[in-house]
């Protein structure tokens, strides 16, 4: 026979039970709504949307709703064992009230737990509901897409007429030693190009090429002669910006070395470029000039693309567009690249990639290409 349980023992320990479920509970209680209330439950959700309240949160709620459930009124709860210790109060009349007061508490626990089961389901559908919907009559977000930058365009544009020519491309190296950006150049100690005023040089000593013609070397050394290559590519030099000048810009150089080559070669074949670049009509003008490493030198300039010859605003009234320079390979330069001079001769030209493109699309200022703009890029598409 098992002992006698006071009643108020087990109103005590009813009332502790409770009261821990009480402060558990306090986390679930903004959605304890009542069936009767249920229409609320769409300002609820609306509200916790508000609040950032999020789909996961509200899984993890639910579950840890279950755990509350099964700690209180579970078949192994400390409420179960309260509920087994009605039967032995004594007293017929205190035993009827004991079990009246934990049959209240019991329904207000269950019925609460249950009403905020069903507010926290009906609020994760309601979100699921929103994260899988789409709407259709959302405007779209416009694509895009990337393209090529115009000094780019431009570039291929010459790749392309020198590769048809059966010229390759070589690429090369930007930071150089002064052997191949000044000595196999034909430029000597104390030569004006050499001043640090005008070139970049890193404190070890090296420089930043000031022209691509330091790939005349490399490309002689690398595929001995004949060779007939371009090389387009960044330079560097110590310029000023303005509308005609960049410190860094890009050129393509030119090389041409075998048996035989005369300067009615250079003639023949920039004659052909600037026909495929800009018309058959498109005619060229050699200017004697001086580079170190070509004897003898020459400026070439092509009649406007615009006005073929006649003078206008992209040609500045005079007719004709600086191409860039050229010459025939000095015999120094040849020598310096392992190449005899005796045997091969050669002809050299150097282009200035921005300016061209900036003639070509009619941009009154060079440094628009530098400074990314997107208005202004995207046009080139
Ligand atoms: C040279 O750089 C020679 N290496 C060209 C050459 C190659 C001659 C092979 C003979 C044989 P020049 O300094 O003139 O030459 O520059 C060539 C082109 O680069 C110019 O026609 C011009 O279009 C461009 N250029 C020069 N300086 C700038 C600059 N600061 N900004 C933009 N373009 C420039």
């Amino acid at each position: 026979m098992s002992e006698a349980v006071k009643y108020e023992d087990l109103k005590i320990e009813a009332d502790r039970i409770f009261g821990a479920f009480e402060q558990e509970f306090k986390r679930f209680e903004r959605f304890a709504v009542d069936r009767f209330y249920a229409e609320s439950l769409p300002d609820l959700t609306q509200q916790l949307k508000s609040e950032g309240y999020s789909l996961t949160e509200a899984g993890d709620q639910l579950s840890d709703l279950a755990v509350l459930k099964t700690k209180y009124t579970g078949k192994k709860s400390e409420w179960a064992a309260a509920k087994k210790q009605i039967g032995r109060i004594g007293d017929g009349l205190q035993r009827a009230s004991a079990g009246q007061l934990l049959l209240l508490r019991e329904v207000s626990m269950i019925d609460r737990l249950e009403n905020a089961r069903m507010s926290l389901e009906q609020i994760i559908q309601a979100l699921r509901v929103e994260r899988e919907s789409i709407d259709v009559t959302m405007p779209g977000r416009r694509p895009r897409p990337g393209h090529l930058h115009p000094i780019t365009l431009m570039r291929e544009r010459i790749e392309d007429i020198f590769v048809s020519l059966g010229y390759a491309v070589e690429d090369d190296r930007e930071i150089e030693t002064d052997f191949y950006n000044f000595d196999a150049l034909n430029i000597p100690p104390g030569h004006p190009a050499r001043d640090p005023q005008d070139t970049f040089y890193t404190t070890d000593g090296f420089a930043l090429r000031t022209q691509t013609s330091t790939v005349q070397i490399h490309a002689m050394q690398r595929r001995g002669a004949p060779v007939r290559m371009i090389a387009p590519g960044r330079v560097f030099r110590r310029d000023t910006p303005d509308p005609t000048h960049n410190p860094m810009f890009f050129q393509v150089e030119g090389l041409c070395v075998d048996r035989g080559i005369t300067m009615a070669h250079l003639k023949g074949t920039l004659a052909e470029f600037v026909h495929r670049l800009f018309g058959p009509e498109t005619r060229t003008r050699f200017r004697p000039s001086y580079f170190p490493f070509t004897e003898p030198s020459a400026e070439v300039d092509y009649s406007c693309f615009n006005c073929g010859g006649e003078g206008c605003r992209i040609c500045k009234g005079s007719g004709w567009i600086e191409l860039g320079g050229s010459g025939m390979v000095h015999p120094n330069v040849l020598r310096a690249a392992n190449v005899d001079p005796e045997e091969f001769t050669g002809f050299a030209f150097g282009l200035g990639i921005d300016r061209t493109c900036a003639r070509i699309y009619q941009l009154d200022d060079i440094r628009l290409l530098f400074e990314n703009d997107v208005r202004f890029l995207e046009q080139f598409r």
